[in-house]
């Protein structure tokens, strides 16, 4: 297949990209590095990319329709996966129009120059957090959703544009709600890395509300598994995925069990207003529509990105 990967020098989107080569497709690469984190990580991500003959990179900013457009032609792209976006729910509060702009106007950009190319499939990233604070736990996809941050907003309106944008056009459009993605080539805003950066560099890592959260933490390897099968599949409707392994972990657990090995000086936070505090979906509908996956042992590819952490010396980007 021919697929453009948007986002594609991010963290999911370096992940797929460099899975779908290696199942043999041709994919296109956009991303306009943007400075919400290191571009020399961003950038060594792409080099890999770059390898392969069947990669194909374009620096490209979601909001510019028109280079988007000019971008499109004589490319016969068949899927778009979008991961384009301007990620992390903290930094919502210090510039909420940027969710405004990449995260709605890039996505409604795509999606006309989808339409203009009468592209047959439109995968887009959407959250976990689109659920807000809900205790019907393990949360269905059918749940009622109560965003608490603008990034959660911009997420629930792209599921509410595709869904209109379904019942109109020929491209058909699959949401994806990832909890907590984590593994090698993380992002350095997330909990994981922040971790890992604090021991490598022996400066004291904030824990916020006590270590009191649990997050459903979905291995990154099993995450592009799952995209890989939805990609190959086909839907009559819009239909929207829960990425998750289904297991929450404690995040106190998670760093008492990390401190055992490897010290950490660890400063007790309060809680933060823009955080939930516990996810946990359900993948039963992820499990029914693809071959099932065998979800990751959460602590032994946990300590398998710390052992890439250290080797490639992420904490020097
Ligand atoms: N990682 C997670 O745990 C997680 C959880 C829920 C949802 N998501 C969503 O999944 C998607 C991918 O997340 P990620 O963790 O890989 O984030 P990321 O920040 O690593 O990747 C996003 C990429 O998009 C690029 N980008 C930003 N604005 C752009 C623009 N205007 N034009 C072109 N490229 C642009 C960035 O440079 C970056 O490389 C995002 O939509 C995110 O909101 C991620």
């Amino acid at each position: 297949m021919r697929i453009l990967v948007t986002g594609a020098a991010g963290f999911i989107g370096f992940s797929l990209s460099n899975y779908l080569l290696k199942n043999n497709h041709k994919v296109f690469g956009i991303d306009n590095f943007d400075e919400y984190y290191s571009i020399p990580l961003k950038k060594k991500r792409l080099k890999i990319l770059n390898k392969s003959k069947n990669f194909i990179f374009n620096k490209i900013d979601i909001k510019n329709k028109k280079k988007l457009k000019h971008f499109f032609k004589r490319k016969k792209i068949d899927t778009i996966i979008n991961l384009a976006a301007q990620a992390g729910v903290r930094h919502s509060f210090e510039k909420p129009l940027k969710y405004i702009n990449v995260n709605i106007l890039g996505f409604l950009n795509l999606i006309e120059v989808a339409k203009d190319n009468n592209i047959k499939k439109f995968i887009y990233a959407s959250s976990s957090s689109v659920y807000g604070e809900n205790n019907n736990f393990p949360l269905k996809e059918s749940e009622n959703l109560n965003p608490k941050n603008i990034y959660a907003v911009s997420k629930k309106l792209n599921e509410k544009i595709a869904e209109m944008q379904q019942k109109f056009g020929l491209t058909s459009f699959v949401g994806l709600r990832f909890f907590t993605v984590y593994g090698e080539w993380g992002r350095p805003d997330m909990f994981m890395m922040k971790l890992f950066k604090s021991h490598m560099t022996n400066k004291i890592f904030h824990l916020n509300n006590y270590g009191n959260h649990l997050r459903d933490f979905t291995y990154i390897g099993d995450v592009v598994k799952a995209v890989g099968k939805l990609i190959k599949k086909k839907f009559k409707k819009h239909e929207i995925f829960n990425i998750c392994s289904n297991n929450p972990v404690n995040i106190y657990d998670i760093v008492k069990n990390f401190n055992k090995r490897y010290p950490v000086k660890v400063k007790l936070t309060k809680i933060h207003k823009a955080d939930i505090l516990k996810t946990h979906g359900s993948n039963r509908k992820l499990n029914k529509n693809i071959s099932k996956i065998k979800y990751s042992n959460f602590y032994d590819t946990f300590y398998k990105t710390f052992d890439w952490y250290k080797k490639n010396k992420i904490y020097k980007l």
